[in-house]
């Protein structure tokens, strides 16, 4: 630069100072004290005046030793090894094996790992005697380097690895391996005052103050004539800002109804509190079906029962259970229960709500789908949540056939982004033939994702339907961590805020 004025605004200014009164080095957080700047002002600053080389940006790597819960322990009592010496010393200096497992307060495990370290600290001779090993301590060895050190770490919380010497070092090293200590890495990062900034700032330079905003006193005075405007930086980091949006799980849902909507489909809703007839009994899935057990379905107290459809349709169902009535087919062969029918659950599936709509519209054609909200009593974990969400729908037509449902799910999936689709034979009670999809994705291979099949007789012919009905449902929260990149299934309903705002709605 020479010379040449440099023009600063004043917050540089003030970092440049700071920098010099402490022999041109100092820590962004000390700075960020020292200036009384905000975080993201400092770091944008610290940009500006790297860029005119008046000061460098530096990063060092700290390693802190911390005590783990193993670690914390043994600081408080003592290490292991050290109780069983101090046992051995009490027998007197010597001990058989058997003799000390009788003594030592220690568990069979620590008992263990007492011995092994007694023998590679050398603290004991082990001997053979009458088909015994026997353990002789000639006196007490003094506080090891690693008893030490956990001491200190527990009164201090912390060790600077780096600051020790080399030996210290080494112990900090096997009571890492021991897993009773671990390391932390830190990146400190610092700015240094280059030779360039130094000279600047101790020849005082006439720094002349850059001006960001022209207000209308600058204009009405004239003084924006002697003013110098900063120019826009539009890299300079600035804060991030996040509006508000909508929730990623529900952009996706949006995202699936509007593919279907798309493809002629049109979105239907049913009652979360559904009765077993129509989330059990409509599917032609027997009263004794293992799905219908506590552990899976969720069943109400209040009201404990519901109301049934008209009683034609009701008997359909019935007959058709008991003995196949008109649909062809020879039914369970047992006595249906109205009772077990009206009890009141949370529904399973979304496709209570297809066969409630399919009872209550029997006339072909139809194309409907819902994304919708399903409990099962599932205990928690990375992989399974008590309520979720299912994709759900059907094609009702004259003509329609098993190659038409695999039509519509590759088309579905493929324009959710998923190329390669497969279809297996599986089983459900409510459809004949029955398939499974999987989708390939990538990192995880073949994912299954959806059950499928066309409804058998026994489900279509006691609500009038005379057509093919084709049928698919299936989990949406896969899908969902596939598309979010999250790994545990219960991240996506934490709200986490940070997630939430990070994660863009448009995908
Ligand atoms: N209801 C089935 C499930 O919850 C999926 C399915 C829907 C299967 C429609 C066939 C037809 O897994």
């Amino acid at each position: 630069m020479g010379n040449e004025q440099m023009k600063l605004r004043e917050i540089e200014i003030r970092i440049l100072k700071a920098l010099s009164k402490s022999k041109g080095e100092m820590k962004i957080s000390d700075l960020e004290r020292e200036t009384e700047l905000d975080h993201i002002a400092l770091i944008r600053t610290s940009a500006w005046l790297s860029e005119k080389a008046l000061v460098k940006q530096k990063e060092t790597q700290r390693a802190y030793a911390e005590l783990l819960k193993e670690g914390y322990e043994y600081a408080d009592k003592e290490l292991p090894e050290r109780s069983l010496l101090n046992t051995i010393v009490k027998l007197g200096g010597s001990a058989t094996l058997s003799q000390l497992s009788r003594e030592t307060n220690l568990s069979g495990k620590d008992l263990n790992i007492a011995l092994g370290w007694i023998r590679s600290k050398k603290w004991a001779k082990f001997k053979k005697q009458d088909g015994e090993t026997l353990l002789q301590v000639k006196e007490t060895p003094p506080l090891g380097i690693d008893e030490e050190l956990l001491t200190v770490l527990r009164d201090k919380g912390e060790i600077e690895v780096s600051q020790l010497p080399s030996e210290k070092r080494k112990i900090i090293d096997s009571l890492q391996k021991r897993n009773l200590i671990r390391i932390r890495q830190e990146t400190i990062r610092s700015l240094i005052l280059t030779e360039e900034g130094t000279r600047l700032i101790q020849s005082g330079v006439g720094v002349s103050e850059e001006v960001s905003n022209l207000t209308s006193d600058l204009i009405k005075s004239g003084n924006w004539r002697e003013i110098v405007l900063r120019k826009y930086d539009v890299e300079a980091p600035v804060k991030a800002a996040y509006p508000g949006k909508i929730h990623p799980v529900i952009a996706l849902i949006n995202e699936i109804r509007e593919i279907f909507l798309n493809l002629g489909f049109t979105e239907i809703r049913g009652p979360f509190v559904e009765s077993a007839f129509w989330n059990f009994d409509a599917l032609f899935q027997p009263q004794d079906h293992p799905a219908r057990e506590m552990h899976d379905t969720f069943y109400l107290k209040f009201p404990k029962t519901a109301k049934l459809p008209n009683k034609k349709m009701v008997q359909k169902v019935s007959r058709t259970h008991e003995d196949g009535w008109e649909t062809g087919s020879t039914g369970w062969g047992y006595k249906w229960s109205t009772n077990i029918a009206r009890q009141t659950i949370l529904r399973t599936h979304t496709t209570a709500t297809t066969i409630r709509y399919l009872a209550a519209h029997p006339d072909p054609p139809i194309k409907v789908f819902s994304v919708d909200r399903v409990y099962r009593n599932e205990k928690l974990d990375y992989k399974h949540l008590a309520e979720f969400f299912q994709i759900e729908g059907i094609v009702v037509d004259e003509n329609v056939t098993l190659r038409d449902l695999m039509g519509t799910l590759t088309e579905f999936y493929k324009r959710l982004g998923f190329e390669k689709v497969q279809f297996w034979p599986s089983y459900f009670p409510y459809t004949e033939p029955s398939l499974q999809s999987t989708v390939y994705v990538e990192e995880f291979g073949w994912i299954e994702l959806c059950g499928m099949g066309i409804f058998r007789p026994e489900v279509t012919i006691p609500f009038g339907v005379k057509v093919p009905v084709l049928a698919w449902g299936g989990g949406f929260e896969r899908l969902a961590m596939l598309r979010l990149d999250l790994e545990d299934i219960r991240d996506l309903y934490k709200n986490d805020l940070g997630w939430i705002k990070r994660t863009p709605t448009v995908f």
